[in-house]
């Protein structure tokens, strides 16, 4: 067997198993952190739309398009974090996240589909319609926060 191939093939292999070990094994603690950390993220991104969406902000919409495009890729990332190891873990998270998940997953879902509208209308859209995919965005972050997270 060439050398080389064999090596390459030995590399993916254990590639391979190195990443399903690193996922079976992550810490609880660890997970809560990468979790809030992509929930910062999305803080931040949408911070400045929340603002265009009160009118507290100047509308502009080459941020609402550069900031929805990074919103759909973050929106999907927290969820695998809220993993049944944590529900000990000191948190934000509130007991329902990991009793009602039905629920939980429901508020998931909804954020996802309203910031794909949101993609899609930024891209051209007119700043009407686009506050008003922004009001419906936003309310989908504060409807998980109520029921899901502690009060701030
Ligand atoms: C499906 C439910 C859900 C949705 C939707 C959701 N969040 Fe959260 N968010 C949570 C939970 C639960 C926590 C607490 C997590 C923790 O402490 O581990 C949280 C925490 C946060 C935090 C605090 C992070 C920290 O640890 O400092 C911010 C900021 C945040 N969310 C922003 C947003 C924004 C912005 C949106 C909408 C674009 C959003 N969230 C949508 C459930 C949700």
């Amino acid at each position: 067997m060439n050398k080389r191939i064999f090596s390459i093939g030995l590399a993916l292999m254990l590639g391979a198993a190195y990443s399903l070990t690193a996922f079976s094994q992550v810490k609880p603690e660890t997970l809560v952190k990468q979790r809030q950390a992509a929930m910062i993220l999305q803080g931040k991104y949408w911070g400045p739309l929340g603002g265009m969406a009160q009118g507290k902000v100047p509308y502009d919409a080459t941020v609402v398009a550069r900031n929805a495009g990074f919103l759909e890729a973050l929106s999907k990332m927290p969820w695998d974090g809220f993993a049944p190891s944590t529900k000990d873990v000191k948190s934000a998270a509130l007991p329902a996240v990991f009793t009602d998940t039905a629920k939980f997953k429901e508020a998931q879902d909804r954020l996802q589909s309203e910031v794909s509208k949101l993609v899609a209308v930024s891209k051209g859209g007119a700043e009407a319609a686009v506050k008003a995919q922004l009001v419906a965005t936003g309310k989908t972050c504060g409807g998980c926060h109520e029921t899901f997270r502690e009060k701030q």
